[in-house]
């Protein structure tokens, strides 16, 4: 239970590799330092090098008992922001996750640090970025300096199923694809290192931020082995950001062959330099040592790319001929001809982040993603297809906006329901009474839309706002968490229609639709349980007309699977945007002291200080990245569960079948027989009965909104609609909180977003 017991856990995976270290280092004890030796392959070209050589160089690197520990307190600060700290301790019934202290365990670290007790900078790091992964949340992420490495394994499995419905089994994809060409000459994976390949699976994804296990568990298959935006995805085997504990995968096979599959290690582009260190002190000078502010190149290497232009992607191998596809294949319409599609399109997006300025997305890209979307929807009823699947696989969200957009391009001109908190502490506390209080805020449009002006925010009716900072900071406990009242995350009135497209309320710019496409009863939406933050946003707010989810893969076992198994959290902040918030108050605090009109009391200034960070740039180690989730979401019918803690079934679930893997429209086929056919589902959930009213009339909206209250008495468990934003892109980065959710973690695994 809770982090002791995975404290222990990790202890015993460092124990394990310091003990394979020290026998082999003992035995080459004259050999050049580990980190040499990377330097001296680097150098001559080598792609990668051995897993036990990147441990060996990563637990050479120093360790600084004193930063460390001052570099837990200011993380502290940091983490303050995260929204479910008392609720991942103590979870409501039904939550799939195991129970994680986070501040518990930081203290348990920072002992450890103090105590001098770690033997490296990587080990110590290492600890760190376990705790939160252990909270499964993909925006509750720290990545510290010493990641440098790609740990790397060719291990590539699929779970396949002999006919979508029957349980699956494990095969490498090699195997799957000879299975999909009529081979039945080949054997399942049984073992993976002695224990059995499912369960071993499905316990080596237990720290993946994903919250559900049966999302966890595909997000370690390649049953998708060309991810719908046409990257090759891999899997879960093939990258980790850390030492995974074992430098080799042994497969064994149903016929009772073995195979060994090492790890490797490369260089990551995290780095942000050459590997050229000749000393574990050497490395940590380059990674680990704080920059002076000046001498910081990695700002102006951010300047860089995002002036760089993204390329054209080509269209998705062995996928039909698609019939609207985005630039840069983040959404793709297709309109297959296959027997049992007759009457579906299928429109695939496999992310929302229209906004991707590193990337080199164009500025307009959230725009023309929604014209895309309305573009194919008019195309394919244009064809006579009166029924569509949307296909969310793995999609890990991105801008909020687009979101909400594409609910818009199906059901135009509804209204949308938006409810979240934040936490309120003397940090959050700070801000929101800063910007309030601050007598210029009103005039100035990046400080009244930045989410902390309280009489610019609005609650979920859209319309009533807050008396006062105190009325709105409360705190108010909410499962434990000090929280503020409910608040819209954006006030739809202020959204800019040309920016962010969304058709609600009629200003959908050159969103123009005015009634639904398609009937709910003929929309599904697919996925395959990674949906995160924008992506559980979509279906949450599908799901209350009437449209169903399917969900495939998962954990081999029957039973129901949730449809959405990423974070639901409505906001993700990163510590650069909590860092640049502060520093925006502060000035603001500076600017009214200096007028002689100082907005605290010292009294006041004395319960803030404690929760302001040091600048990411002062922190005594450096910091890679990190996030948290910062707004949680609420439903129509409970204003103190977040949805993130409420269990959502699909409405069928389907096993992947070998074909898929060589021609992906079979899956579609499948979905469509199941759903619109007569084709069984693994599980299928009570029918639920809309709340909404998707009616064809352009006046709708306002029945809609009456009805999606009024159906909350007999519903409330299983229809849910999630909240939040849409706001236009801010320039100021200081002010305006970043109006993303996505999944930082599952980005952060280079190799698995090809
Ligand atoms: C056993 O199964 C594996 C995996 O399908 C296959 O590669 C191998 O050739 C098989 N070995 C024998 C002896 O049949
Ligand atoms: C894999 O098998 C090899 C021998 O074939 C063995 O040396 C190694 O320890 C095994 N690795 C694991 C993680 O079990
Ligand atoms: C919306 O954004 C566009 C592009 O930045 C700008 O030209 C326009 O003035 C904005 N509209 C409003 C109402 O602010
Ligand atoms: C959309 O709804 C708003 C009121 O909510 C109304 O003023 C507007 O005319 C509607 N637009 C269309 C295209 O139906
Ligand atoms: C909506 O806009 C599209 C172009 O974006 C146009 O082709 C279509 O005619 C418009 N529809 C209506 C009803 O105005
Ligand atoms: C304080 O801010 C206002 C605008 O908000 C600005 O006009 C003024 O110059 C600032 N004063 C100081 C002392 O920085």
């Amino acid at each position: 239970m809770g982090w002791l017991s995975r404290l222990s856990a990790v202890a015993a995976l460092a124990t394990t590799a310091l003990a394979a270290e020290a026998s082999t280092s003992s035995k080459s004890s004259t050999a050049a330092e580990p980190c040499a030796q990377i330097a001296k392959l680097v150098k001559a070209g080598a792609p990668s090098f051995s897993s036990q050589l990147a441990v060996a160089c990563l637990q050479s690197t120093p360790f600084k008992s004193d930063l460390a520990v001052s570099f837990v307190d200011e993380v502290r600060k940091y983490l303050e922001w995260h929204s479910t700290t008392e609720i991942l301790r103590n979870p409501p019934p039904g939550a799939l996750s195991a129970t994680v202290d986070l501040f518990g365990g930081l203290a348990n670290i920072r002992d450890r640090a103090s105590a001098n007790l770690y033997k490296s900078q990587y080990d110590f790091d290492a600890d760190l970025f376990h705790l939160l992964s252990f909270a499964n949340d993909g925006h509750l992420v720290i990545v510290p300096c010493s990641l440098v490495f790609n740990f790397r394994s060719a291990v590539r499995l699929a779970s396949l199923s002999s006919n979508g419905i029957e349980v699956p089994r494990l095969y490498t994809l090699g195997d799957g694809k000879l299975l999909a060409q009529g081979n039945k000459d080949v054997s399942p994976v049984t073992l993976i290192n002695g224990v059995g390949a499912e369960a071993f699976t499905e316990q080596f994804s237990e720290t993946i931020g994903l919250q559900d296990p049966d999302a966890r568990y595909n997000y370690m298959m390649t049953n998708v082995p060309i991810a719908r935006d046409g990257n090759e995805a891999p899997g879960g085997y093939s990258a980790f950001p850390t030492f995974p504990g074992m430098h080799d995968f042994n497969l064994t096979y149903a016929n009772g062959t073995q195979q060994s599959i090492p790890l490797t290690a490369d260089v990551s582009s995290r780095l942000g330099t050459d590997f050229t260190f000749q000393t574990g002190d050497e490395l940590w000078d380059a990674a680990c040592k704080p920059k002076p502010a000046s001498s910081d190149d990695s700002s102006q290497k951010k300047r860089a790319d995002s002036s760089s232009s993204a390329k054209e992607k080509p269209a998705p191998e062995t996928y039909p001929k698609p019939i609207v596809k985005d630039p840069f294949n983040l959404i793709i319409g297709y309109l297959p001809d296959d027997k049992g599609l007759e009457d579906v399109a299928v429109l695939t997006v496999p992310t929302f982040e229209t906004q991707d300025l590193a990337s080199g997305i164009p500025t307009n890209e959230i725009a023309n993603f929604a014209l895309e979307a309305q573009d194919f929807v008019l195309k394919a009823v244009a064809a006579g297809k009166s029924k569509i699947i949307i296909d969310v696989t793995n999609n890990g969200g991105g801008v909020v906006a687009s979101g909400f957009g594409l609910v818009s391009v199906f059901f135009p001109n509804m209204t949308i329901f938006s409810a979240t908190r934040f936490r309120s502490t003397p940090g959050t506390q700070f801000l929101v009474e800063t910007i309030s209080r601050f007598p210029g805020s009103a005039a100035d449009p990046d400080l009244a839309q930045s989410g902390y002006f309280v009489p610019g925010l609005v609650k979920p009716d859209q319309k009533s706002t807050f008396d006062s900072a105190e009325d709105f900071l409360g705190p108010f406990d909410v499962l434990g968490v000090p929280s503020t009242a409910i608040v819209a995350e954006n006030n739809f009135a202020l959204t800019n229609e040309t920016l962010n497209p969304i058709n609600i309320y009629g200003q959908g710019g050159i969103l123009n639709g005015t009634t639904p496409p398609f009937a709910p009863e003929n929309i599904v939406i697919l996925t395959d349980g990674r949906c995160s933050s924008t992506c559980t946003i979509f279906v949450n707010h599908m799901i209350p007309y009437g449209v169903r989810v399917v969900t495939t893969g998962g954990r081999p076992q029957a039973g129901p699977m949730q449809g959405i198994g990423g974070v639901k959290g409505a906001q993700v902040l990163a510590f650069s945007d909590i860092a640049g918030a502060f520093v925006a108050a502060q000035t603001l605090v500076q600017n009214a002291t200096d007028s002689k009109k100082p907005l605290f009391t010292d009294k006041e200034m004395s319960v803030f200080s404690p929760y302001i960070p040091l600048q990411l740039e002062d922190l005594p180690l450096r910091l890679t990245g990190g996030s948290v989730n910062f707004r949680n979401a609420f439903s129509p019918f409970d204003d103190q569960t977040p949805t993130q803690f409420v269990y959502q079934a699909a409405d069928c679930r389907l096993f992947y079948t070998a074909e898929a893997l060589i021609k992906p429209e079979s899956l579609w086929v499948n979905v469509a027989d199941s759903i619109w056919g007569d084709a069984d589902c693994v599980f299928t959930s009570a029918p639920r009965k809309a709340i909404k009213s998707a009616g064809t009339k352009t006046d709708s909206s306002k029945a809609a909104a009456t009805s999606a209250v009024s159906g909350s008495t007999d519903e409330s468990d299983e229809v849910e609609q999630d909240d939040t934003e849409a706001s236009a892109p801010k320039k100021k980065k200081t002010k305006a909180p970043a109006h993303k959710a996505l999944g930082l973690l599952l980005a952060m695994a280079e190799g698995l977003r090809g």
